[in-house]
């Protein structure tokens, strides 16, 4: 199972200098704890990572590498604090969790993904230990560094792990077709498949808020790779108490099924 905590869910997003939001990450840990089985926790970068990341010119095409590779120690510091946190947190609620740092081990070519070995992820599982793994700034072969979002890397760990599940945690009910805090009639879409999804890439946008990764069009492009495999494929809203507990438990719930058969 792969549960991605968005960063705008734990962290208080617009906050400087950076915050954890306590009260949901305390309570999304607890629905965790529900979850029997493997389990890989994905963390967004919230406050700590887009922000930083925003600073040092990382979502802007015209920075030079010089100032992006600058920009490493800054936003590595950020998510290893945000990710220490949820660890204990995780570990206080009883389930027992390490950090894995994607900037130890990944590497990036122009933006994309080109080493990312997955053997200590899966025997860390294997062992019986849960992964939280997180957003991160990598080493990017063109001489430069990249950020490597969570949902990246819950796309990527999903191919190459074929979990169960991959339950994107975001701040809203999921895929909408129209931006709701702009438009009060927007509806969601319970359902993305073969027969809307070109529609429905054209209708979403980035996320309102600074997001140097890309928001929920790049969100559902990668998911739509994934909707292939035989794997529950979920896009929904982390704030609302009970949504994760009903998605682990297999309950019905509010979200954004991808699915393609
Ligand atoms: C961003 O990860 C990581 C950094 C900016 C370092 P995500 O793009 O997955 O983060 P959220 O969930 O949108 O905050």
């Amino acid at each position: 199972m792969i549960v991605k905590l968005g960063g705008s869910v734990i962290t208080h997003k617009e906050s400087s200098p950076p915050a954890v939001n306590e009260k949901h990450l305390s309570r999304i840990t607890k629905e965790l704890a529900v979850h029997n089985g493997k389990l890989i926790v994905v963390l967004g970068g919230g406050a700590y990572g887009h922000q930083a990341a925003h600073k040092h010119g990382f979502g802007n095409p015209n920075t030079a590498s010089t100032q992006l590779l600058a920009g490493i120690p800054e936003i590595r510091h950020n998510m290893s604090l945000l990710a220490s946190k949820v660890e204990k947190e995780l570990n206080t609620q009883g389930i027992p969790g390490v950090v894995i740092s994607p900037f130890m081990f990944v590497t990036l070519r122009d933006n994309l993904i080109d080493q990312f070995p997955t053997k200590i992820i899966e025997e860390t599982l294997n062992s019986g230990t849960t992964v939280i793994i997180h957003g991160d700034v990598c080493i990017d072969e063109t001489n430069s560094a990249s950020i490597l979002s969570g949902d990246t890397i819950a796309k990527y760990l999903a191919e190459q792990l074929n979990p169960k599940a991959v339950f994107i945690g975001t701040n809203v009910d999921g895929v909408m077709d129209d931006n709701p805090t702009v438009n009060p009639n927007a509806k969601h879409i319970p359902l993305i498949n073969n027969s809307n999804k070109n529609r429905i890439l054209s209708l979403t946008g980035p996320s309102s808020t600074t997001d140097v990764t890309g928001g929920m069009t790049k969100k559902i492009t990668e998911l739509l790779t994934l909707a292939s495999q035989n794997m529950d494929i979920v896009i929904f809203n982390l704030l609302v108490t009970g949504r994760l507990t009903a998605l682990l438990e297999n309950s019905p719930v509010i979200c954004t099924r991808i699915q393609f058969t």
